[in-house]
């Protein structure tokens, strides 16, 4: 499945990505903020393309370690975006049934011209669906190339209020939650399933005493195991009832 992760500054478009993207039991991350940290002994964080292609994903493929976080420090992203998805690309073809999660995270970080290169295309157009989930964020709708919006399975919004990017909320997923979007406050946002063209919203709903809501995961700290360790969500299962792979990512 395709996520698009959308809306302003510090609403916690990376944190809910992260949570989600853990889910899947392998994990290939895409940093160029740096803004997420790996420590655990089953993660590999590396810095080069370099690394990328001869230790990382390597070690992924056979089983050494359970995600990837590609932290490129290159001003221009082009090439490190464009060798990850010449690398998904390999993994899709290569192991077509396997479960991996994606995070591109920042898609706006990679100049307008090269978000949608045709390696990266050819990977969300052939991935299968029931395995293979790539969550994308950025601040606008129009940050991600309209190849990349027409092949999303879901778009995520939190709160978005610019015009054009309403308009476009609209095209897509209606009038109602072009209005919906707009009134959104904190961390509350909306998740549209363009397959059944079905809105379901998630309030915020943080613990009165430590102020996070039960999808927050600590970006910086050590690695969140994938499974168990993360509280089942209540108020998220209504994504899960609406994805193919239930299983996968909400449990
Ligand atoms: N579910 C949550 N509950 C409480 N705090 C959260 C939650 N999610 C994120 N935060 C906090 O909100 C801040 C912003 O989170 P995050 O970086 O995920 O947001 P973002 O929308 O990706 O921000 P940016 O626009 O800068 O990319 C962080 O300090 C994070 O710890
Ligand atoms: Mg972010």
């Amino acid at each position: 499945m395709i996520w698009l992760i959308i809306g302003r500054r510090q609403r916690g478009k990376t944190t809910l990505a992260t949570y989600m993207t853990r889910k899947s039991p392998q994990r290939v991350i895409f940093d160029p903020r740096g803004m997420i940290g790996s420590t655990g002994p089953r993660a590999l964080r590396v810095e080069t393309t370099r690394d990328l292609i001869d230790k990382a994903m390597p070690a992924l493929a056979d089983h050494e370690i359970d995600e990837v976080v590609y932290a490129p420090h290159d001003d221009d992203l082009t090439r490190p975006f464009t060798v990850l998805a010449g690398e998904l690309k390999t993994w899709v073809s290569t192991y077509p049934t396997r479960p991996l999660g994606v995070l591109i995270d920042e898609l706006s970080f990679i100049e307008q011209s090269r978000r949608d290169p045709p390696v990266m295309r050819r990977v969300l157009r052939s991935c299968e669906p029931a395995v293979f989930d790539v969550f994308i964020t950025c601040h606008r709708p129009a940050d991600i190339p309209t190849n990349t919006r027409s092949v999303a399975d879901y778009w995520i919004l939190f709160h978005c209020t610019q015009e054009h990017d309403l308009e476009v909320v609209k095209e897509r997923c209606g009038s109602r939650a072009a209005t919906m979007v707009q009134g959104l406050t904190g961390r509350s946002f909306i998740v549209w399933d363009d397959a059944q063209g079905k809105m379901t919203a998630y309030p915020d709903t943080p613990d009165p005493t430590t102020g996070r809501n039960t999808w927050y995961v600590e970006l910086r700290g050590t690695i969140t195991p994938s499974r168990g360790s993360v509280k089942p969500l209540a108020d998220l299962s209504g994504i899960a009832q609406n994805s193919v792979d239930t299983g996968k990512l909400f449990q």
